[in-house]
């Protein structure tokens, strides 16, 4: 059903997160009928612009990509009628967020609407999120007399343990936790979503789920792009801060939480706060030794020359950001003792892939051991994220003929065989969430510092010492992170492999 009547101002409106993936979801869901046909919404800004100016914008920009996803044989839909009525809910104030004047001309907006209920959403630089609150509370703008008020910020929230309890502490002292949806965009991944229903809808995954079965998990986000246009927030922040706190530890958390005891919102973040609160936090050598940081250097992807990380447009000759990190995380709980988890997210790398690799221990007793195979190769359970979303299972079954021989085999799903996925940009669940008040997909407050808990010993130690390994771009990362597993006499899954039915 259609969300209630809102107006939802966004700050940072000439932003690129506004046309890249808030507005376009806003028209998609539109298009699924899901605003109210009252629904305003009002780009903030200090940008000279206008009503008709701010539509222009968002348009060209949603031309240009339509245009380009045509080019590589893509269909969208960018449909002239329906963006005439949806650009008629598009307006804009030109002001200055960070002074008073703008928050009276959100007021009078307030008092010229049809509605009470109103949605603030930070796309800005994260240098305003608490000052924008603290102006809001201060305008009375967060009250809910009359109608709901809701409160979006995007990450990074905060950029360690330190600022991410400050910029909590901000928030609420001016709000109320059920008015703060804390996006982190993983989470609007159907796939992502999946990994609850799968474990918690099925019997059959579940009483493997444990360290009596699995030896280890790798989780990996791995990508093919650079640093591409934002070297300033990128250099300042680096792989870690700008995937592991957020993106990859929703991934740990979705694959290693307890059933949550009902699906609403706090028991779900309640478990995911718990789990997050037993990985043992190592100390300052201990977070160095089980961890590897890397930065690209000049190499090939898909045959193409690229330049290192130094090279790149805004980046100084002597940059030590890691744009690859990889660490080893224990979780001190009933489930997971002794089961580690490997975690490695960077940029340049052989291919996009994000998934999650379960190992299983091997049978108990190798009864096959002298087929022809070297040893007892595990059972994998493959998440694949993206690209190519599924689920696929390694095991181990008899070669036809006359000997006992042995070979992997693949069983699995992949979601394209099943669903007709309409054009989304992986926003629309999480803002049509936000119209409707389900903050089952946002992160609370305590899950956000434990996460930031979790990577602090990481952030401490190459704090001391920020060397970091070189890669060639195209290679999936240093020699560090491959020691990482050796040691353990493991190794990791390959980066892009998708084999499985229905990939080609
Ligand atoms: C963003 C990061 O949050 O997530 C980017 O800031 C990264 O650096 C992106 O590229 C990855 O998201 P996705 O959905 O493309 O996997």
């Amino acid at each position: 059903p259609a969300a209630e009547n809102s107006t939802l101002f966004v700050f940072g409106a000439s932003g690129d997160l506004v046309k890249r993936l808030l507005v376009p979801s806003l028209y998609n869901l539109d298009r699924d009928g899901l605003l109210d046909d009252g629904m305003q919404i009002v780009g903030i800004d200090i940008a000279d612009n206008d009503d008709d100016g701010f539509r222009d914008h968002i348009e060209a920009f949603l031309a240009d990509k339509q245009a380009a996803s045509h080019a590589e044989g893509r269909n969208s839909d960018l449909n002239d009628e329906a963006w005439a009525n949806f650009a008629q809910r598009l307006h804009y104030i030109q002001a200055d967020f960070t002074g008073e004047e703008a928050y009276e001309r959100l007021h009078e907006w307030l008092e010229g609407a049809d509605t009470a209920n109103a949605i603030f959403y930070c796309a800005t630089s994260p240098r305003f999120f608490g000052d924008i609150a603290g102006n809001l509370g201060k305008a009375g703008l967060l009250k809910e007399d009359d109608g709901w008020r809701r409160f979006v910020v995007e990450k990074p929230f905060g950029r360690d343990l330190q600022s991410a309890r400050e910029l909590n502490a901000q928030l609420l002292d001016v709000m109320d936790e059920t008015q703060i949806y804390r996006i982190d965009h993983f989470l609007g991944k159907e796939t992502v979503q999946n990994i609850l229903v799968a474990r918690f809808a099925n019997v059959m995954f579940e009483p493997f789920w444990n360290n009596h079965y699995i030896d280890h998990v790798q989780i990996t986000a791995a990508e093919t792009v650079g640093v591409e246009k934002r070297a300033a927030f990128y250099d300042a922040n680096g792989a870690t801060r700008d995937m592991v706190p957020n993106h990859l530890f929703q991934l740990l958390a979705m694959v290693a939480i307890e059933p949550p005891s009902a699906l609403g919102a706090d028991a779900l973040r309640s478990e995911k706060a718990k789990l997050l609160s037993a990985v043992r936090p190592w100390n300052t050598e201990e977070a160095r030794h089980n961890s590897a940081r890397g930065q690209y250097r000049p190499g090939s992807i898909n045959d193409e020359k690229v330049p290192g990380y130094r090279e790149e447009e805004d980046i100084s000759d002597d940059s030590n950001t890691e744009t690859f990190a990889a660490m080893k995380l224990m979780i001190d709980n009933w489930r997971w003792i002794g089961v580690p988890f490997y975690l490695r997210t960077g940029k340049r790398m052989s291919a996009r892939d994000t998934e999650i690799a379960i190992c299983f221990k091997p049978a108990p007793y190798a009864q096959f051991r002298d087929a022809e195979v070297d040893r007892m190769a595990s059972n994998w359970l493959i998440i694949q994220i993206q690209p190519n979303e599924g689920l696929w299972f390694d095991f181990q079954g008899k070669r036809p003929g006359p000997e006992l021989a042995m070979d992997t085999l693949k069983m699995g799903f992949a979601y394209k065989d099943f669903y007709d996925l309409p054009a989304a940009t992986g926003y629309e669940t999480l803002i049509y969430d936000c119209l409707t008040g389900d903050q089952m997909l946002f992160q609370r407050a305590d899950t956000i510092e434990n996460g930031w808990r979790a990577v602090q010993p990481f952030l401490d130690a190459w704090a001391e010492d920020d060397s970091v390994e070189g890669y060639a771009a195209g290679e999936d990362g240093p020699a560090g992170a491959h020691e990482l597993l050796e040691r353990d006499g493991r190794k990791w899954h390959k980066v892009g492999e998708f084999t499985g039915p229905g990939i080609a």
